[in-house]
């Protein structure tokens, strides 16, 4: 039989892309060797963000003025649970791939030429050949014996002490959590700031947070050897050393584009991905490239997207990718959200005047909202809590060309958080109903 496509990895790029073929009446056959969901379900998006909300909501508990409360985490009981949340979840997207006819097959697949994959020692023909193989963490050379993001994610006892090698997105998660978990964190970031490429006026709310948490940042500190011996320890360029139970490596994130046989079909490459166009086809006929192999940001948001357009382009469609708003999500605390782009015209909000925040026990972020100069909405960036849940009308905003009258003449329920978009968005022609701005 031949399918429609193939697709290579079960991951938010895969699996959607055969639920939207699926959608489209074609007929797909998702290849997956390890579990369906891939690292966002299974080791990343999902059980990073259930750990946060584990350890949140023991720190809101614990600040709270007027509250003593303690708390005893059972972590191994804690991890069934959540492998039973992550297993519902992933057996779901498999229920719904093959709900709309799609077929699921379990092992590795290797590229054999543009039309066929094997599996397992069959081989499959397809008309296309979708790429969806996400990344892998990045290691240092010559530093072996640490953890990853799976790893740590799936601990069971809360670690006395951490370092995280890196304070980029996952590291800055994980680190803010285990503190508020009990673990003493450490973080060694070699940039000059944490968050690197993250706007210091909008990282500086996270970072004192972490202070107060009584996290240690090393920045411009370079990792150059790790070395275990019952505890680790960890050697910095500057000849100091860290010691700590247990260490994370969140150094960024690869392409995967090895050991399934892609040298095969002679790809273009841009540096390390694959390149695709705007309707991520490959330089190869009949061979597509979604999520994180095809580019950045490798964002399983954006890998979801992809896929639509993919699939659409696989049934015929004509569809392209525009990520003018494309939102970035950083789940510290409080989290950080961006999207679309920045202009020079902003007001910022600040988050203390915000009445829902405060009952909430939260005064430090901003909501800012950008606009061009006839107050057409381009972007957003807000720092607060829940900010992710918040960006999305910005999002559509941009993508609707709305102004930010549109947004700020719409009734936001009080008190609500999103008060603040929209407190932003008054605040670009000066009409911000809580707040004066002096610029
Ligand atoms: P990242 O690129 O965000 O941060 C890695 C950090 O490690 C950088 O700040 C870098 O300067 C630092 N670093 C590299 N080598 C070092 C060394 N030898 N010593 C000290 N510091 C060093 O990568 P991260 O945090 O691992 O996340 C990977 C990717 O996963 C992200 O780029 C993002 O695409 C995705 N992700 C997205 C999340 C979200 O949307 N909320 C959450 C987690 C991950």
């Amino acid at each position: 039989m031949e399918y429609d496509a193939i697709i290579l990895g079960g991951g938010p790029g895969g699996y959607s892309t055969a639920i939207r073929l699926g959608q489209n009446g074609k007929k797909a056959l998702m290849v997956e060797e390890n579990k369906i969901g891939g690292e966002c379900l299974n080791y990343g998006c999902i059980p990073s963000k259930a750990v946060i909300e584990l350890a949140d909501a023991i720190s809101y508990l614990k600040e709270m003025p007027g509250v003593t409360s303690s708390v005893v985490i059972d972590m191994k009981k804690w991890q069934d649970w959540k492998w039973g949340m992550i297993n519902k979840l992933t057996s779901g997207v498999e229920k719904l791939v093959t709900s709309y006819g799609g077929e699921v097959v379990k092992g590795k697949g290797v590229i054999e030429n543009r039309n066929s994959i094997k599996v397992n020692n069959e081989t499959f023909n397809a008309k296309n050949i979708v790429i969806a193989t996400g990344s892998v963490p990045s290691r240092i050379k010559g530093i072996d014996d640490v953890f990853y993001n799976r790893d740590i994610l799936d601990v069971d006892h809360i670690p006395k002490s951490l370092i995280v090698i890196g304070g980029g997105y996952i590291g800055i998660e994980l680190g803010t959590a285990f503190a508020k978990l009990g673990s003493d964190v450490t973080i060694v970031e070699m940039m000059p700031n944490i968050l690197p490429g993250t706007d210091t006026d909008l990282s500086k709310f996270v970072d004192r947070r972490m202070n107060s948490l009584g996290i240690k940042t090393f920045v411009g500190a370079k990792v150059e050897k790790v070395t275990r011996e019952g505890q680790y320890t960890v050697n910095l360029a500057d000849g100091s050393q860290l010691k700590a139970e247990l260490v994370v490596m969140t150094v960024g994130r690869q392409p995967n584009t090895n050991g399934f046989g892609l040298e095969r079909l002679n790809v273009e490459m841009d540096g390390k991905f694959i390149k695709t166009d705007k309707r991520k086809r490959t330089s190869v006929d009949g061979v597509y490239a979604v999520g994180d192999v095809s580019g950045q940001p490798m964002l399983a948001h954006k890998a979801f997207y992809d896929a639509g357009i993919a699939a659409d382009n696989i049934s015929g469609k004509m569809a392209e990718v525009d990520y003018r708003a494309m939102p970035f999500v950083i789940y510290s605390d409080p989290e950080i959200v961006t999207t679309g782009t920045k202009t020079e015209k902003f007001n910022n909000i600040p988050l203390a005047t915000n009445g829902r925040a405060l009952g909430m026990n939260y005064n430090q972020g901003v909501f800012r909202v950008y606009v061009d100069n006839e107050y057409v909405v381009k972007g957003g960036a807000f720092v607060a809590p829940r900010a992710s849940e918040l960006v999305s009308e910005i999002s559509l905003a941009v993508e609707a060309g709305l102004t930010s009258k549109d947004v700020g003449m719409t009734v936001h329920p009080h008190p609500t958080l999103s008060e603040g978009v929209k407190e932003a968005a008054e605040a670009t022609y000066g009409k911000s109903l809580h707040y004066k701005s002096s610029r």
